[in-house]
């Protein structure tokens, strides 16, 4: 077929052609200001939207179009139908689960990215997103006070991050699970990872994604403070090995999920290195404190660990997805993970670069590398420890207001900048082991938070700590000021008087 066949013409091939350079300059204008519109204006939302599951699909067509449609009319129905529907993780007054927001130089990266349309799989399939990978993971290595014998990648969340490190664990522990999976083989014991009972549940759903099972995840106990406790995590391993088990794993996790506690680090590093096992360190929330070098005392110890998770996408203002997995064994999580058909073998030879679908379980994946080079370079890491540092200031006062205030209780030490509290009217201080006013302050919470939350000003969720209902004040938003974390609290206690 020559080059001038008609056949060859988009339009006669297909009938349709993407937007033209012009329409499409026209739109990503339009884009443009919707996102800045959106971004200025985002405190007129309501932070959690007063809908109800299942009422926002009717209002979409039943079946996807036949015919083209207008950018114009697409877009007008991002602003009807989109915006409005949205829980807005942007907006300063989230203080739910662990912040996620997006800064500027994050968006814009991620526009870039999609243009660019690169697939750093392999060195050759994207030789600029392999490269600014590497340069990103050791910025912020650096950054973070680790050593140089961590290298790493860039994934897409702390559950796929602790995935791999558990999987390489595997491989460490010599089981050569990639080679000849786990399924009736003989001559070892079922593989044991250890976590606290505050560990995140992505540890469990990894235990069940490879193949260990949720049996395979011990919960050792934690002290008062949210802990794990070394000693019974030594006497779970002992007790595990006394029963012909294999322990290959034990996660410490500096910033639990529910109330932010820090594990024992270098007692567990003494005992996983005394047991011949894979130390990860689970910081996914809290790990970027770690930029700030006069409040690097929580991570005492997690430089002994073979792999280490910090999230840029939850505490560093990085566009959903990035997640930072380090480890200072990358030729485990290699054994793991690598498979080399013909059709990915490359000529380039002497590759001194890694191609990093072989740590990891998918073969595509996306160049998060640019995005966070953006980031890092409009803030500098000054600039990232400023905001940080205003966090754990605002919740430091926070914290303040619930200790001086004799109807509300803490319920977790703050470590970083999420305080875990609850209303506890003065007249039931010390009641809780009358009958019912145990259950009356987990009503009483429960509904405290719904009233506030359906203010719209402030969204908030909660755990339980202790068998308590637990408020969570989880302060991590880029736009979140002084008057926002007022705010809260002002609600909080204005709801709450109306409930008592
Ligand atoms: C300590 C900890 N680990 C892991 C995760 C999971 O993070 P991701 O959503 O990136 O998988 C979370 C989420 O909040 C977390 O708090």
């Amino acid at each position: 077929m020559r080059p001038d066949d008609p056949r060859l013409d988009p339009q006669q091939t297909t009938g349709v052609t993407d937007m033209s350079p012009v329409a499409f300059r026209a739109a990503a204008h339009e884009v443009a200001d919707l996102i800045a519109d959106y971004l200025e204006g985002v405190e007129s939302y309501a932070v959690f939207p007063s809908i109800e599951p299942g009422s926002i699909a009717p209002a979409f067509p039943a079946h996807a179009p036949e015919a083209p449609e207008q950018v114009d009319a697409i877009l007008a129905d991002v602003e009807r139908l989109v915006l409005p529907n949205a829980t807005h993780w942007q907006h300063p007054g989230f203080f739910a689960y662990f912040s996620t927001s997006a800064s500027g130089p994050g968006i814009l990266g991620e526009m870039i990215t999609a243009a660019l349309g690169q697939n750093p799989m392999l060195w050759r399939t994207s030789p600029i997103g392999t490269e600014l990978e590497g340069v990103v993971v050791r910025w912020l290595r650096e950054g973070l006070g680790l050593p140089d014998a961590f290298d790493g990648l860039l994934t897409d969340t702390a559950s796929t991050s602790t995935l791999i490190a558990i999987a390489a664990s595997r491989e460490a522990a010599g089981l050569e699970a990639a080679a000849k999976g786990l399924a009736a083989r003989e001559g070892f014991g079922q593989p044991r990872v250890y976590g606290s009972t505050e560990t995140h549940s992505s540890i469990e759903k990894a235990c069940m994604t490879l193949g260990l099972g949720r049996a395979a995840l011990v919960k050792v106990p934690v002290n008062d403070r949210y802990e794990m406790d070394a000693d019974a995590l030594a006497a779970a391993i002992a007790s595990d090995r006394a029963a012909g088990r294999t322990p290959i794993c034990v996660v410490a996790t500096v910033g639990t999920t529910s109330s932010t506690s820090v594990d024992p680090v270098p007692a567990i590093a003494d005992i996983a290195e005394r047991e011949g096992i894979w130390l990860h360190a689970d910081s996914a929330y809290a790990g970027v404190t770690a930029l700030l070098p006069d409040r690097r005392a929580p991570f005492a110890g997690w430089e002994r660990a073979d792999s280490i998770v910090v999230n840029p996408h939850k505490w560093l203002f990085t566009p959903l997805d990035a997640s930072l997995l380090l480890s200072r064994r990358m030729d485990q999580l290699r054994a793991a993970f690598s498979l080399v058909p013909e059709y990915l073998r490359t000529l380039d030879r002497a590759n001194p670069v890694l191609d990093y679908n072989e740590y990891q379980p998918q073969l595509g994946r996306r160049m998060r590398a640019l995005k966070l080079w953006m980031q890092l370079r409009w803030f500098g890491l000054e600039g990232l420890r400023r905001r940080i540092r205003h966090h754990l200031a605002m919740a430091d006062t926070f914290a303040g207001w619930v200790d001086a205030d004799p109807d509300w209780e803490r319920l977790a030490p703050v470590p970083f900048a999420t305080v875990c509290f609850r209303y506890r009217p003065a007249a039931l201080a010390g009641r809780e082991d009358e009958p019912d006013v145990h259950a009356r302050l987990d009503q009483l919470n429960t509904a405290l938070m719904d009233a506030v939350n359906r203010t719209g000003e402030v969204f908030l969720s909660h755990t339980r700590l202790a068998d308590r209902f637990t408020i969570r004040v989880a302060i991590g938003n880029l736009r979140t000021e002084p008057h926002h974390v007022a705010r809260a609290w002002e609600l909080l206690r204005a709801e709450a008087a109306k409930l008592a």
